[in-house]
């Protein structure tokens, strides 16, 4: 919820995440089954990996052989990654080994090493090196970028006939409910505040799915696309709810300081309301197999 994105807003977020990504499988399915028969095991980058959610969500389903290269310019949430790792395989029966720079994932079916990098991808994605046929992979991270940053992203996914899966691309989707008089323009700003440049220029915020797959399909990309929506029950999620409000309160805050009353009222009645509250969060989850 804020340009920072902390290891506990990302673990607090991470089932919501598995939740949404459910009901997307079929675009999962699909950027999956694009890939030859002999075509051999998966080479994965995902780009702003956080704490690694993406790679824990999809390496069960890529079977032995998967090499992995995750990136962030986050340092302490790559330093998190063998914790998350590790808390998820135990529940999981998975097994983690760290060995120095790589971890080594097994579990049933499927293995992976699993190497970090550290790389700003908006400076410097022309350092961003994609092996050809790579599953290229983000999650929550297309709303954050410029389409000046995309298009160069997909030209350079292009080049190295990528496929790509990126997941959990917030879009204009919110509703509260029950609804309250001042949601408008709370929401209003909280999207006004997506908008705002998170280091890639000025960010596609809620528009992000549909330019993305405006371009792939003007580029001959085969694509499809599904909703994969945060459900917050405030009975039974309520410090994610507590941290849905307070963050859109803050980023509001931040957009229009002039309207801190009206939206610190708003965040008053809906603490006030959690267990009453359930929110929608609308997310697309996107796929693209190269042309030709
Ligand atoms: C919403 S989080 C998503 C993290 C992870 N993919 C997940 O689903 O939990 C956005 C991520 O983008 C990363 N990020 C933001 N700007 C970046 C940049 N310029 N270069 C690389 N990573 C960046 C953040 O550090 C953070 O990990």
């Amino acid at each position: 919820m804020s340009d920072g994105f902390s290891a506990g807003w990302l673990q607090l977020r991470e089932p919501f995440d598995t939740a949404a990504r459910a009901q997307a499988d079929a675009v999962r399915q699909f950027a999956l089954a694009g890939r030859a028969a002999d075509a051999g095991p998966w080479s994965v980058i995902d780009l702003a990996c956080g704490t690694g959610a993406n790679l824990r969500a999809l390496a069960p389903r890529l079977g032995q052989g998967q090499r992995w290269r995750l990136i962030d310019h986050d340092d302490a949430l790559l330093g998190e990654v063998p914790a998350a790792l590790a808390r998820w395989a135990t529940a999981a029966g998975h097994r983690v080994t760290p060995g120095g720079a790589t971890i080594h994932l097994a579990g049933e079916g499927f293995d992976a090493i699993i190497e970090r990098r550290r790389l700003d991808l908006a400076a410097a994605l022309h350092d961003l090196e994609l092996p050809p046929g790579a599953l290229l992979t983000a999650s929550a991270l297309l709303d954050l970028v410029s389409a000046h940053w995309l298009q160069a992203l997909l030209q350079h996914a292009l080049a190295a006939r990528a496929t790509l899966l990126f997941a959990l691309t917030a879009d204009a989707r919110i509703r509260w409910s029950p609804g309250d008089p001042a949601d408008e323009a709370v929401q209003a700003l909280f999207a006004a505040h997506q908008r705002r440049d998170k280091g890639f220029g000025a960010a596609l915020g809620s528009q992000a799915a549909t330019v993305a797959l405006e371009h792939l399909a003007a580029a001959g990309w085969t694509t499809r696309h599904a909703a994969s929506d945060w459900l917050i029950d405030g009975a039974q999620a309520p410090a994610m709810l507590r941290a849905m409000v307070e963050g859109t309160a803050a980023a509001a805050i931040e957009q229009d300081p002039a309207a801190r009353a009206l939206v610190q009222a708003w965040a008053l009645r809906r603490q006030g309301a959690l267990p009453a509250t359930r929110l929608r969060v609308g997310h697309v989850d996107l796929a693209a197999r190269p042309p030709g």
